[in-house]
């Protein structure tokens, strides 16, 4: 059985539906490949992080992780949801400014934030700059001398843990191009030079230990550094954080093998450490923020292809290649992600055979999931891939010069073109 998500069902036809939408007609009306976003279920991830947090009864902020997957009708939605979002470009504060997204809950990230990028943020107004590294100390107090200025900050940690996922979306670890290390003394010399400019007014600390985690060990073993090294610094500085950051991560399910924890489980237990440690410290309970990017898109969108080619190789694999690929879905050739996909467009009773689903483009690694079980796929057939919400769209590139696909939001049986296909034109518009 496929896996299905929120509102996906089969109708009688056997189409696949979502958001009550027939995605066969979805895929004539606008196309594949086809990004298909189910907004209900974006709407109930969104509420269900807030409702958690504030059924535990502390002060909270759920910041919504843009790199997942943004554009404007995104940014509108979570606007209607009272959500944050993180952003780690320029173009992203542009898209949430754009979209109606309050500067104020805007918080920006990122290791190498340039010049232009810090001062258009702090012209724009953005609520809190996450500060990862010395030289940013540096630059954002001469932007804010020469604005005359202030500006509100939190600092990124990097607390020493090793969460078990891909090695590429790790972060928390002492070897990470991300935040202040604990173990060497930075983090404590960062605070010292925040706390002495008094243009950077210091909200809290952050950390963000990884992406796509299961469990909740390393958010507790990451609460616990954070909250020693805390009270170290209330102790020798006086400095109390009136917010803790613990990022975002919360793994999602892509196949039937995946087994996360539930948001919410994910949520409690953080909740409950910080408490637990608060209590055993004697240290005051700061507000909670969290950034989930991946849980609040991924399960949402699912990705539409038309089945074209096929190429069987006797007793060694059998392709099927489809419209789309690593442009429109680079994690399986990036990470090794893995993923499930299934017919959309009608009912077979055929026995299965293992194929291998590969894309379009004119490399090898263009494997979209490989030695899947399926009933035997035509020319014109609909594929869906499952679990493309997030980093899919936002991922995307024009490798062979393909066009990026459009995005569809679906609910209550309406769609709505949230990012339209790229056209030839566009492919040329930046050629001189
Ligand atoms: N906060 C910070 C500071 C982050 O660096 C990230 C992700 C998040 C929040 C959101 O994490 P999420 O809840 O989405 O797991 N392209 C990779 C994922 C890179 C994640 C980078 N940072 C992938 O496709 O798996």
């Amino acid at each position: 059985m496929p896996l299905l998500f929120g509102t996906a069902v089969f109708n009688e036809e056997q189409h696949l539906t979502i958001g009550g939408c027939d995605t066969v007609l979805l895929a004539e009306k606008y196309g594949t490949p086809l990004f298909v976003y189910d907004v209900a279920h974006i709407r109930e991830r969104a509420r269900g992080f807030k409702r958690t947090l504030d059924s535990l009864g502390v002060k909270n902020k759920v910041i919504y992780a843009s790199k997942a997957f943004c554009c404007l009708a995104m940014y509108q939605l979570l606007v209607e949801e009272g959500l944050g979002c993180d952003v780690v470009s320029a173009g992203e504060i542009y898209t949430a400014l754009k979209s109606g997204m309050p500067p104020e809950n805007i918080e920006f990230h990122g290791n190498n934030k340039t010049e232009a990028e810090l001062v258009y943020a702090v012209e724009q107004g953005v609520g809190t700059i996450i500060i990862d590294n010395f030289y940013e100390i540096d630059l954002l107090s001469k932007i804010l001398a020469e604005k005359n200025q202030t500006q509100r900050v939190m600092f990124r940690i990097s607390p020493g843990i090793n969460a078990e996922t891909h090695d590429y979306i790790l972060t928390g670890q002492e070897d990470s191009k991300f935040g202040f290390d604990v173990n060497s003394g930075q983090a404590t010399e960062a605070l010292e030079r925040i706390l002495a400019n008094e243009r950077l007014i210091l909200q809290g600390v952050h950390c963000h230990i990884g992406s796509q985690i299961f469990s909740a060990e390393g958010f507790l073993a990451a609460v616990e550094k954070m909250l020693l090294i805390l009270n170290e610094w209330k102790e020798h500085y006086d400095y109390t954080a009136e917010c803790l950051n613990m990022g975002g991560g919360f793994g999602v399910q892509y196949t039937e093998s995946d087994d996360p924890l539930a948001p919410d489980v994910f949520v409690k237990a953080i909740v409950h450490a910080v408490k637990g440690q608060c209590e055993l410290l004697n240290y005051p309970f700061p507000e909670i923020w969290i950034e989930p990017g991946r849980s609040i898109v991924a399960e949402a969108g699912t990705t539409l292809y038309t089945v074209g080619s096929q190429k069987t190789i006797p007793g060694v694999r059998h392709y099927v290649a489809v419209d789309g690929g690593m442009g429109d879905n680079i994690r399986p050739a990036l990470y090794g992600a893995q993923y499930d996909g299934f017919l959309a467009n009608r009912k077979s009773d055929e026995p299965k055979e293992l194929v291998t689903i590969v894309g379009k483009y004119c490399e090898s690694g263009d494997v979209l999931i490989k030695d899947i079980s399926q009933p035997p796929l035509q020319a014109g057939d609909l594929f869906a891939v499952t679990s493309t919400g997030a980093y899919g769209y936002s991922m995307a590139n024009n490798y062979n010069r393909n066009l990026k696909p459009a995005v569809v939001f679906v609910e209550n049986g309406q769609d709505r073109l949230a990012i339209r296909r790229e056209t030839y034109e566009d492919l040329t518009s930046l050629d001189m």
